[in-house]
C-alpha cells in the first residue's frame, strides 16, 4: 500500500560503542526516525549486550523515541527499568514470558508502548487476543542473536499475513498497530518489505555500517537511500 508513514529504526547494535552518545545523534540528525536499542542476555540469545543502564545513558542524545527491543527470559523483572531510563517502546518474545497478555499490560501500565516480536519460526497466534494492548508487532527476519544476517525471505510471507491481520483489526477498531521489520535488510530489500505491508525498518549493519569509514561518522546518505527506495512504494 502506497503512502504509509515509514519510520527507520537504525539499531545501535552495529554503533561504535566506545562513542554511542554520538553515534545516536548522527544518526538521528541523518533523518532517523526510532533508536532500535537491543537487549540480550546470553540466555534467550547467545549473546550479551546493553541494559538500562546504557538506556539511561543515551537517554539526553536524542529526543527520538527509544525502542527497546527485548531479547531476555523472563522480561517482567526488566521492564520497569527500562522504562524509568527513559524507552518510549518496550517489545519481547512472547516465548519468553508465561503471561504474554500481563507482560503486555505492564509495559503499557510503566508508561510506555507495548509489542510483541515474533521468530522467523514462531506463528503469529500469539497476537491474536491481545490486539488492544498491542502498539506495535515486530517481526523477525533473523534469528535473534547477531547484527549482519542475511534476511530470511519467508519474512515476506510472515508480513503480509501479519499485514491482513492489524489492517483487519484497524478496520473494526480504528486503531493502528505498527508493523516492524528486524534483521538483514538493507537498501536493496526495503522496498520488497514495505511492500509486503511493513512500515518501520529496523537496520543495524545497513546504516551503522555504512557510515564506518568516514570520520566523523556520516549517515546522511544511507538513511535518504534508504527513504528513496521506500518513495518507489
Ligand atoms: C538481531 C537484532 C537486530 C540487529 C539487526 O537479533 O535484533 O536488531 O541489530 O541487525 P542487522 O540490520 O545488521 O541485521
Ligand atoms: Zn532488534
Amino acid at each position: 500500500m502506497p503512502n504509509r508513514d515509514y519510520l527507520i529504526a537504525p539499531s545501535i547494535l552495529s554503533a561504535n560503542f566506545a562513542k554511542l552518545g554520538e553515534e545516536v545523534a548522527n544518526v538521528v540528525a541523518a533523518g532517523a526516525d526510532w533508536i532500535h536499542f537491543d537487549v540480550m542476555d546470553n540466555h534467550y540469545v547467545p549473546n550479551l549486550t546493553i541494559g538500562p543502564l546504557v538506556c539511561e545513558a543515551i537517554r539526553p542524545c536524542t529526543a527520538a523515541p527509544i525502542d527497546v527491543h527485548l531479547m531476555v527470559k523472563p522480561v517482567d523483572r526488566i521492564i520497569p527499568d527500562f522504562a524509568k531510563a527513559g524507552a518510549n517502546i518496550i517489545t519481547f518474545h512472547p516465548e519468553a514470558s508465561e503471561h504474554v497478555d500481563r507482560s503486555l499490560a505492564l509495559i503499557r501500565d510503566c508508561g510506555c508502548q507495548a509489542g510483541l516480536v515474533f521468530n522467523p519460526a514462531t506463528p503469529l497466534d500469539a497476537m491474536d487476543y491481545v490486539m488492544d494492548k498491542l502498539d506495535v508487532i515486530l517481526l523477525m527476519s533473523v534469528n535473534p542473536g547477531f547484527g549482519g544476517q542475511k534476511f530470511i525471505a519467508g519474512a515476506l510471507d510472515k508480513a503480509r499475513q501479519a499485514r491482513a491481520k492489524l489492517d483487519a483489526y484497524e478496520a473494526k477498531s480504528g486503531r493502528r498497530i505498527r508493523l516492524e521489520i528486524d534483521g538483514g535488510v538493507n537498501v536493496g530489500n526495503i522496498a520488497e518489505i514495505a511492500r509486503a505491508g511493513v512500515d518501520t525498518f529496523v537496520a543495524g549493519s545497513a546504516v551503522y555500517g555504512a557510515g564506518k569509514d568516514a570520520d566523523p561518522h556520516r549517515y546522511d546518505s544511507i538513511v535518504a537511500a534508504l527513504r528513496a527506495e521506500l518513495a518507489k512504494v
